[in-house]
């Protein structure tokens, strides 16, 4: 029997943006403007998405409103009876193209913020007067009828800001912010000892959550993500690998996650060589760690492993240099305590400078 049909997809329509975040999930190698899927092969994947029985798909990047024909495929999407949202930093918006998604369909806005200060907020993201352009972006947003969740990456250089992000989500009329830790592959992990709190200031933000839930029941939904390095199990890193999610690069590679490119020995198929349901059945990449049958020791045998699914196999590979190892996240595997050290090590240390996202691995640009 073949799987069950992906719940979601996520489109990178581009790797293309104006921001530099240090903690981007896009992978260090970013694919360029000219190798970029056109229109008519993204409308061709939302066609088989439908008809694979995907419900949602998330129109992210890089920044999605980079491309023009944004406003097109939201229509297309929606006219295949998908789910549409929009993850975008808003500083590329104008009141005039907010509309015109709104009126192509678009269900919701995910919207990204570095901070609630302007000027802190403008250097985590490399990108001058990001801050207000946002600020505006969301304006538009409530304006037009769309529901808005605040996206609030978290990390050890905004995390005592938190009372101030959540404060902003309220006046932002957002229904839904999401403060997640940033994750610590690609760009994260490059600068993970710039970006990672220590286990007090993560302790303390989790106390200001806690309470802002209990003020803020039924005016703000919080969704909390905790750094998984202090986490005892492991997340059930994107529903289990090959099990909901499908991740589009911007050249039509097919992928469980946006970081699976890492993983040495597995290669990914394009939209272009071969339909989505193939891929998503049969193809080697997606059947590896699909389901248990792949699982070493401590998961085979553990109660949780179709719970989390052995945790994030992107993880594994970063940190043990093998993806087919547990999670190191997860208490029980035999690499955790070197993992929490490792941790609480480099968020004792002075942050270095950050390494910001660039479309070339030559030199960094610190700031
Ligand atoms: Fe999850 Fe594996 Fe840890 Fe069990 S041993 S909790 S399945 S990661
Ligand atoms: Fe790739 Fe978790 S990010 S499996």
């Amino acid at each position: 029997m073949g799987p069950e049909p992906p719940l979601a997809v996520l489109l990178e329509l581009t790797h293309r943006c104006p921001l530099r975040c240090p903690y981007c999930s896009n992978p260090l190698e970013l694919e360029r403007r000219g190798q970029e899927l056109d229109t008519a092969a993204w409308r061709d994947l939302l066609d088989q998405a439908a008809a694979l029985g995907v419900l949602q798909v998330h129109f992210s990047g890089g920044e999605p409103t980079a491309r023009p024909d944004l406003e097109d495929l939201v229509a297309h999407a929606a006219g295949r009876g998908l789910y549409t949202n929009l993850i975008t930093a808003g500083v590329l918006l104008d009141e005039a193209r907010v509309g015109r998604l709104a009126a192509a369909g678009l269900d919701h806005v995910q919207l990204s913020f570095q901070g609630a200060d302007p000027a802190e907020s403008d250097r985590i993201g490399g990108y001058q007067g990001g801050h207000r352009r946002k600020i505006a972006a969301a304006g538009w947003i409530r304006a037009a009828g769309l529901p808005l969740t605040v996206n609030a990456p978290m990390h050890r250089q905004n995390i005592a800001h938190l009372e101030a992000i959540i404060d902003l989500a309220i006046e932002l009329g957002a229904e839904r912010l999401e403060v997640a830790h940033v994750q610590y592959y690609g760009w994260g992990l490059k600068n993970r000892a710039a970006l990672i709190p220590t286990r007090a200031q993560l302790e303390r933000a989790t106390e200001v959550v806690e309470a802002a839930r209990t003020r803020l029941k039924g005016v703000l939904v919080l969704d909390y993500v905790v750094p998984d390095y202090y986490a005892h199990r492991p997340k059930a890193c994107m529903g289990g690998w090959g099990r909901q999610f499908l991740n589009i690069t911007p050249s039509g590679k097919v992928m469980p996650c946006h970081a699976a490119e890492t993983i040495p020995g597995l290669e990914f198929e394009r939209i272009t060589e071969r339909s989505l349901a193939e891929i998503w059945t049969n193809s080697a990449a997606f059947q590896r760690f699909r389901g248990t049958d792949w699982m070493p020791e401590p998961c085979a045998s553990c109660d949780r492993r179709e719970i989390d699914w052995g945790g994030c196999r992107c993880q594994a590979l970063a940190i043990l240099g093998d993806a087919a190892q547990t999670d190191p996240a997860c208490g029980k595997s035999p690499h955790h305590a070197a993992l929490v050290a490792l941790a609480e090590a480099e968020s004792d240390r002075d942050p270095p400078a950050f390494q910001y996202r660039r479309m070339t691995r030559s030199e960094p640009v610190e700031a």
